[in-house]
């Protein structure tokens, strides 16, 4: 397959103003040194020795230098250049990154090639499905377009919809084509994969660092994602970087596409990318399952870190009839390896107060390397939790983490817990605080909660400094330079009570800080003025409503346009927006009763932040208002369409039916919904009277 890689270069211009001889030498070294660099970065198979690429490398920088009008921005020599950003501008993905969900156990397999079955209506005598398998790469998913076979612009996941450009980083990346075979769709194409850092490179990498005398890494993934973070592509060119393509994004669509993703593997390797060698096609569960122990055998010796392998149902028509369910589609599971234990000895437990004031049991442990980084601490959940594993002050425990999870304490070994005449005395459980260890605010355990909190509210500097630490993060307001300590001591020194009073901040009223240079100082003021402009879901989700989180708010965005529109929406208007449910409700319409809420919005708009309101997604059409519940199967239509027709006619899909259900439509195999239903006398529709009505 490698072997018949064509490295023919897109046409170069200017031929005729250089001298036929200089272009056709240009055209024929760049077609040799990227079949050199291929056969080295991406098969792993050197054909020449370095030195040879490097005297053709050299030839053909000294031709592009006296013929500077045969440079092309695909040209092997135009991986590094460019002085550094500035920032990184956003993009917005052409089709959202998703997520995919987690199985961990064989039961949880199972059950999702019983559900694929199910959705698509398979009977029990229907062959098994098809599954691709493919390692779950441990890096940063990334995603690359191509319009016309050249690489025009890579972004990072960043939040699924918008992502970081860092084009430039990618582009010194040697396993990235910088443009693809004569076969690559013309137009836009779009590929998706993940960039890593191979163990071997990451040692070292390390080594490296170390020896200059620069930090050195905790873990493959971290080095990867601090490289492609750096504003010089120069420095990043210097990182053992590598690509793996694992899908392509939607508006890749061309004839030649193949209709499978195993197909699109084969595709994606014979267009010039490095796919996943250990991938697999595998037959129903049990192949899932066998693929799963296969590489759990392979894990050590692999070149790469990776923490699970990803099952996509093959045939890509299949896939399109199995939709989405939030925000992962529900053709793909990730099926991961169990997180990594290791032993530790709880020297203390703390309390942590969090953004909405939720006291979090905290263990302070001896330092311990688990899951790629030294941890010393490590939550207990909640007091409930903490008290049915019983962990006590002095125990030996087992902690466990697994990529980016936070670290937990997962049980107790009490054959090892220390004796003494005093017992637990000396070590004792710790019980809830009846008061808050930051602001000596009552501390609420709500009786079918197990989440105590602390009532203080913003008064509380703990929660105030969460807050604002939420404010500025990446995803909400992505404040550059205002860090955990920066905050903390903001609301130390009582310059920050709330989010408003950051865009009052002064350069002299920072200088006062500890260890903060001038300037530093006029960078933190330069870097919050211009989160001044503010994009409205962002904003909504900064300002750290309970149950509301990223995906939420940009629903309400959509839905409501302005902010003015949420702070007066009652309870039946939010839950008009979809997937907003009486909880979620209910939280916002808490946060807005609380008029130092409001203040700090009408605070921060007179201190110059300002906002776009979005054209309404108005919710219009014969339906407006009306709450369906759907049970059953269908004879036509899959739950995902069922639900989308709802919501074209402006109505709800509600999951459960109670006294506000205008409609259950109910199909085969109905159950207690329908029953339900019945008992409090809601009108029950089949799919055809419920079609009727959608054409009202
Ligand atoms: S497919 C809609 N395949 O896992 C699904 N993702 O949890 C699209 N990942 O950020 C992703 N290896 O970067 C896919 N072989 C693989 C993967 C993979 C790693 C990452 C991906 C994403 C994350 C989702």
């Amino acid at each position: 397959m490698q072997d018949a890689f064509d490295f023919s270069v897109p046409e170069v211009t200017g031929k005729s103003a250089s001298g036929p001889a200089a272009a056709d030498r240009t055209a024929e070294l760049r077609v040799l040194l990227d079949r050199y660099a291929h056969a080295y970065y991406v098969c792993d198979a050197p054909e020449v020795p370095d030195a040879e690429y490097d005297r053709l490398f050299r030839e053909l920088e000294s031709i592009e230098s006296t013929h500077p009008e045969l440079v092309i921005a695909a040209s092997p020599t135009q991986r590094v250049g460019a002085k550094p950003l500035a920032a990184f501008e956003s993009v917005s993905h052409l089709t959202p990154m998703l997520s995919i969900n987690n199985a961990f156990t064989a039961e949880e397999v199972e059950a999702f090639d019983r559900r694929c079955r199910e959705t698509l209506l398979l009977s029990d005598s229907a062959p098994p499905i098809a599954y691709a398998c493919e390692p779950k790469f441990d890096g940063l998913a990334i995603s690359l377009v191509y319009e016309n076979g050249v690489f025009q612009q890579g972004a990072t996941r960043g939040d699924g919809t918008t992502g970081e450009n860092v084009t430039l980083n990618l582009r010194t990346i040697r396993s990235i084509p910088l443009h693809l075979t004569k076969e690559a769709p013309q137009g836009r194409f779009e590929v998706r994969g993940e960039v890593l850092i191979r163990r071997a490179d990451f040692a070292q990498l390390n080594a490296a660092q170390e020896a200059a005398g620069e930090k050195t890494f905790a873990n493959p993934r971290n080095a990867a994602a601090g490289s492609l973070r750096q504003l010089d592509s120069s420095i990043t060119a210097q990182r053992p970087l590598t690509f793996f393509a694992y899908g392509i994004g939607e508006a890749a669509e061309s004839r030649t596409t193949p209709d499978t993703q195993s197909g699109i593997l084969d595709w994606l390797s014979s267009l010039g990318f490095r796919v996943a060698e250990t991938r697999a096609l595998v037959q129903g569960a049990s192949g899932l399952l066998s693929y799963y122990e296969q590489m759990g055998m392979q894990r050590p010796s692999l070149a790469y870190d990776i923490d699970g392998v990803v099952y996509k149902v093959d045939q890509r028509e299949l896939q399109a009839r199995l939709g989405f369910v939030s925000r992962a589609p529900r053709f793909v599971i990730a099926h991961k390896f169990p997180a990594e234990e290791v032993l530790s000895r709880v020297v203390e437990i703390d309390v942590q107060i969090g953004r909405t004031g939720a006291v979090t049991p905290v263990a302070r442990l001896e330092p311990v390397f688990v899951g790629g980084v030294t941890v010393t601490n490590a939550t207990l959940h909640n007091f409930i939790e903490m008290a049915r594993k019983d962990i006590r002050i002095g125990d030996t425990v087992i902690v466990r983490r697994a990529g980016d999870v936070i670290p937990e304490v997962v049980s107790a070994l009490i054959d090892r817990r220390p004796l003494d005449a005093e017992g637990q005395a000396l070590y004792p459980l710790m019980q809830c605080p009846a008061l808050c260890p930051e602001c000596a605010s009552h501390i609420e355990l709500p009786p079918d909660e197990a989440v105590a909190r602390c009532t203080g509210g913003l008064v509380c500097p703990a929660q105030r400094k969460q807050a604002l630490r939420h404010f500025a993060s990446r995803r909400a307001m992505d404040i550059e330079g205002l860090g955990e300590k920066i905050v903390d001591q903001l609301v130390e020194a009582g310059l920050v009570h709330s989010p408003a009073d950051l865009y009052t901040l002064t350069v002299p009223q920072l200088s006062v800080l500890d260890r903060f240079a001038e300037k530093s100082a006029e960078n933190l003021v330069a870097a919050i003025q211009q989160s001044c402009h503010a994009r409205l879901d962002r904003l909504i989700y900064a300002l750290g409503i309970r149950n509301v989180g990223e995906q939420t708010a940009k629903d309400l965005a959509r839905y409501l346009g302005s902010m003015d529109a949420l702070v007066q929406a009652d309870i039946a208007t939010l839950m008009q927006v979809p997937d907003v449910g009486p909880v979620v409700a209910d939280s916002i319409v808490s946060f807005f009763a609380e008029s130092h809420n409001r203040e700090v919005l009408t605070r921060m708009q007179a201190a110059g932040v300002h906002w776009q309101d979005l054209p309404t997604q108005v919710v219009e059409g014969p339906l407006v208002g009306k709450t369906i519940v759907l049970t059953g199967t269908l004879p036509h239509l899959s739950r995902d369409e069922a639900k989308a027709l709802i919501e074209a006619a402006g109505a709800k899909v509600s999951g459960s039916v109670s006294a506000k259900t205008h409609w259950v439509v109910a199909g085969e195999a109905a159950g207690s919904k329908f029953e339900k239903a019945q008992s409090l006398g809601i009108e029950i529709l089949d799919e055809a009277e419920f079609l009727k009505r959608l054409q009202l």
